[in-house]
């Protein structure tokens, strides 16, 4: 049986350490300020960015939360993020996604000063990345990459296959894992909705990443054996519950687990890692405008 990667755990041990940059800033009187701000027509995305909230007031970072109506026009949207550029005593900007459908997520996230887009989703941040030198990695590929760190599992010379190429996981994570750097140096396939015969890319995978949105898209057939497995994926799918739904990853566990090597569970694996992460890029945001020092994890 896989052993089962605890993402709570390294979460915990990743925000201990950045406790100790929060209070470095604090006592230089930058106490880091993260503003979320929530226009969002799905359900989960309250809860995560309350979440989001939560974290940063347990580490002593401050935190704005900023809530518009779903039917409220975009130029409102754009105007709240103008504010928060321009307020010196705001660091960190996040717009949740996804947003209604008459605004553009594209012009939301251009509209957001780079400096202070902690996700990490701006062109000149994802121009960055690609180039070899990011700012501010994007949250869950980031927590991905400690994750691996953390349970010494080597990505150099692997053969890392993505599941999915959305913007928030699939791109990012790829362009990491070729990067000349700690956590990269893999060889990198990208499958997604297209891909022909996805069962036998992914049975290649030393390293696979599970991040199509699909629920349990990859099962213990799709899964080579010892490989090291990474669920991304967090759908409500209906269920005898009291909330009506139960939560499951891209990966169906049990047949996985049965063949894979190490395996994140769902939920408790890669979310409070990209929670974690979104603490540190804020940190770091911090830390460039202010120029104080940290010595981030
Ligand atoms: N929606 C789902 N994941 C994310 C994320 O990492 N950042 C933002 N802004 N929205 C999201």
């Amino acid at each position: 049986m896989a052993e089962r990667i605890d993402g709570n755990a390294v979460a915990e041990d990743i925000r201990a350490d950045l406790r100790s940059c929060v209070e470095t800033l604090t006592a230089a009187n930058e106490t880091p300020t993260l503003a979320t701000v929530l226009m969002s027509p799905d359900p989960a995305s309250e809860t995560y960015v309350a979440m989001k909230q939560n974290d940063c007031e347990e580490l002593g970072i401050d935190a704005l939360d900023i809530e518009l109506p779903l039917d409220a026009p975009a130029a409102e949207l754009f105007e709240t993020i103008d504010e928060l550029n321009a307020d010196e005593s705001v660091n960190a900007i996040l717009v949740q996604s996804p947003v209604p459908d008459h605004v553009d997520y594209r012009e939301v996230i251009e509209r957001i000063d780079p400096v202070k887009d902690v996700d990490g989703f701006h062109p000149e941040n994802i121009g960055k990345l690609v180039a070899g030198y990011p700012v501010y990695k994007p949250c869950t590929p980031h927590g991905i990459q400690k994750l691996l760190e953390a349970t010494d599992i080597e990505t150099a010379g692997k053969e890392a296959v993505v599941v999915g190429r959305s913007r928030i996981v699939g791109k990012p994570m790829a362009n990491l894992f070729i990067q000349k750097a700690t956590g990269g140096n893999a060889t990198t396939t990208v499958c997604h909705s297209r891909t022909e015969n996805l069962a036998e890319k992914t049975r290649e995978a030393d390293i696979l990443v599970a991040a199509a949105g699909v629920p349990e898209l990859i099962d213990g057939s799709m899964v080579g054996e010892g490989a090291t497995v990474i669920d991304v994926g967090i759908n409500r799918v209906d269920a005898d519950t009291d909330k009506g739904y139960k939560l499951v990853g891209d990966v169906e566990f049990a047949s996985a687990s049965e063949k894979a090597g190490a395996i994140t569970p769902v939920p408790g694996g890669v979310g409070p890692m990209t929670r974690a992460m979104l603490l540190y890029n804020t940190i770091k945001a911090t830390s460039l405008q202010t120029g104080v020092d940290v010595t981030l994890p």
